[in-house]
């Protein structure tokens, strides 16, 4: 019987994706958050855990490298892979949103400076309201850019909403509701449909 590979990002989701996995009966008994280890087998020998930064899962699945992801739907808006969008797993839920600091008005009528992980979502959110901006693509600690002066606002995922707080920004618009979601390679859909047909069904059961 064929492997199914599934990708997952280290950090908060993985802990919860890892938790429903084990509610439809694919245990991972070696797997430790310590470990520097990217790939897992599960206790059945028949579904691989592996681990990549969460901006490559979408090319991961669309090039079949491995089967299944589950991966945040920012993360989807953002690359718009060539893969199918099965579940909505209902976790890892948080917001995309424009935060600047909390003494910054927003102001549409000159070019609007934002700093993002998310340069594609910046732009096309700012495109449709027909807002002038430059987008500069930061990789992390993105709250730093508007304090530092690098730009007016950014465009980033809020969850608790303690960093903003703790670096005195806020919310100025909400751009789009994001949970993660289960993405699957084309091919795989038709080649292991028995495997990860059970996997969908058995996840949608349970979200
Ligand atoms: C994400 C995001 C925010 C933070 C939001 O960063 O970019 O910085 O989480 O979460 P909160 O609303 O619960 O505070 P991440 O932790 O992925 O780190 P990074 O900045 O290094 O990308």
């Amino acid at each position: 019987m064929d492997v199914v590979k599934i990708a997952l990002a280290k950090g908060r989701l993985a802990d919860d994706a890892i938790v429903l996995l084990q509610k439809i009966g694919i245990n991972f008994s070696d797997y430790s958050k310590k470990s520097r280890k990217l790939i897992f087998i599960d206790d059945s020998k028949k579904i691989k855990l592996v681990f990549v930064k969460s901006s490559d899962i979408p090319v991961y699945v669309e090039k079949g490298a491995v089967d299944i992801g589950i991966v945040g739907k920012d993360v989807l808006l953002e690359k718009q892979a060539d893969v199918y969008e099965i579940l909505n797993l209902n976790i890892g839920k948080c917001k995309i949103c424009v935060a600047g600091h909390k003494d910054y008005t927003m102001n549409y009528s000159k070019k609007l400076i934002v700093a993002s992980k998310y340069p594609n979502v910046a732009k096309n959110y700012f495109n449709k309201k027909g807002v002038f901006t430059e987008v500069i693509k930061i990789n992390g600690s993105v709250e730093l850019a508007p304090i530092l002066g690098l730009s007016d606002v950014i465009v980033d995922i809020v969850q608790t909403g303690k960093t903003l707080e703790e670096n005195g920004l806020v919310v100025k618009e909400e751009i789009h509701d994001i949970s993660a979601r289960l993405v699957v390679n084309k091919v795989s859909l038709k080649t292991k449909n028995g495997n990860i047909g059970r996997i969908i069904d058995g996840l949608e059961s349970i979200v």
